[in-house]
Formats: C-alpha cells, sequence, structure tokens
C-alpha cells in the first residue's frame, strides 16, 4: 500500500515529452511520487510549457555552456531544499549534475538515455548523434536504458532498458521517435518502482 508519495523534481532542457509522460503517469495511476517541480536551464524549452500545462512550478537557471558556476549551482541546491524534493529524475537535461546534488541524493537522481548502454553513451553521445553513430554502426537493435546517475556521463547502475529493431530503412529521426516512445513507458514505470522503494526505505 503507498502511504504517501515522494517529491520528484524532473530536470530538462528540451521539449519535454517525458516530462509530460511522467506528469500524465502521476495523475492517472495510483503514483508513489507526485512532480513537484520543473527545473530547466534553458527558459525557451517546451518543458517550460509543459509545467504551465500541468500547474507544476518551474523555475529557470540559465546557463551558458554545459558546466556549472558556483551560483548556479547554490541556486539549484536552494531551489531542490525550497521544493522539499526527495528524487530527481533528469529527462534530457543538457548540463553537468553538479557533485554537491548527486552527494545530496545518493540513488536517488535517474536519467534516461535513448541507446542501450554502455553502448552509445559518454561525452558527445546524447540526442542525434546517437541514432546516428548507431546507424552508421549497423546496428540491428538499439533502445533506451534508465540508470542511476553518478558523476561520470551516463555510468550508474542501468535500471531497466527498452528495445526496439532498427530497420534497413531506419534514419536517425525515425529511429529516434521510435526509441522515444518506448521511453515514455519504461521511465514512469522505473520511477515508480524507485519511489516505492523509498517510501520503504531500502
Ligand atoms: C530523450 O531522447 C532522452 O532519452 C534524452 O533526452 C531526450 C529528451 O526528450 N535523455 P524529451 O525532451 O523528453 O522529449
Amino acid at each position: 500500500m503507498i502511504t504517501r508519495k515522494i517529491r520528484l523534481a524532473i530536470m530538462a532542457s528540451g521539449k519535454g515529452s517525458n516530462a509530460e509522460a511522467i506528469i500524465k503517469f502521476s495523475f492517472e495511476n495510483n503514483a508513489a511520487f507526485e512532480v513537484v517541480g520543473i527545473i530547466t536551464n534553458n527558459p525557451k524549452a517546451g518543458v517550460v510549457d509543459i509545467a504551465k500545462k500541468y500547474s507544476i512550478r518551474c523555475e529557470c537557471i540559465p546557463s551558458d555552456g554545459m558546466t556549472n558556476n558556483i551560483e548556479s549551482t547554490i541556486s539549484l541546491m536552494q531551489i531542490v531544499e525550497t521544493m522539499g524534493i526527495e528524487m530527481i529524475a533528469l529527462a534530457g537535461y543538457l548540463r553537468m549534475i553538479p557533485n554537491e546534488l548527486i552527494n545530496k541524493f545518493p540513488n536517488k537522481i535517474y536519467n534516461i538515455h535513448p541507446s542501450l548502454l554502455p553502448k552509445y553513451g559518454g561525452k558527445g553521445m546524447y540526442g542525434i548523434h546517437v541514432h546516428k553513430k548507431v546507424i552508421e554502426n549497423r546496428e540491428q537493435i538499439s533502445g533506451s536504458s534508465v540508470h542511476i546517475v553518478e558523476s561520470e556521463y551516463d555510468s550508474g547502475k542501468i535500471l531497466c532498458q527498452s528495445l526496439v529493431c532498427v530497420e534497413e530503412s531506419e534514419t536517425p529521426t525515425t529511429l529516434s521517435e521510435k526509441i522515444l516512445q518506448t521511453e515514455h513507458i519504461i521511465y514512469p514505470l522505473v520511477l515508480n518502482e524507485q519511489a516505492k522503494q523509498i517510501i520503504c526505505g531500502l
């Protein structure tokens, strides 16, 4: 039985389709988590509109480039503190995650990556670059991976993967779309299981 809901923040920089899938899941199921905040580094990101659509608090920490400066790290830490966050889902967040955040939420920050990690992960492997490489290497299967976030990119324990076939006629765009559809299914489910474990103190 779910006795309470874990307070989840989503961090995203782009369109926000995963954010929307996670929010919808939390509304439509008796989820073990509730999305209490969205944090972005991009005020023009689609995810900002998703936050508005579902009346979810949205905070923007603007940035130049990938790295964080002391001020942005302090702002981020203050935001998660004031939101009372207990777990974090990265969904296309194109910034380094500061170690301060990883240390504050050990094993409670998750990410979804559009490949079968450990393949096609690491620096420079994001978005369409991943799918281009998969097709270039004539892989027959690709997919997505939900994993725990560690300080090194795409390196933490893998919790779940979805598989899709890479067809002969596949383009990076069609592959990306196909994989994204599977992300929307597995990510909310994995977050729900993790939230239950947190509630149970596991
Ligand atoms: C997804 O492909 C996800 O795998 C990656 O970033 C993308 C986010 O897409 N980490 P969206 O903004 O959720 O639509």
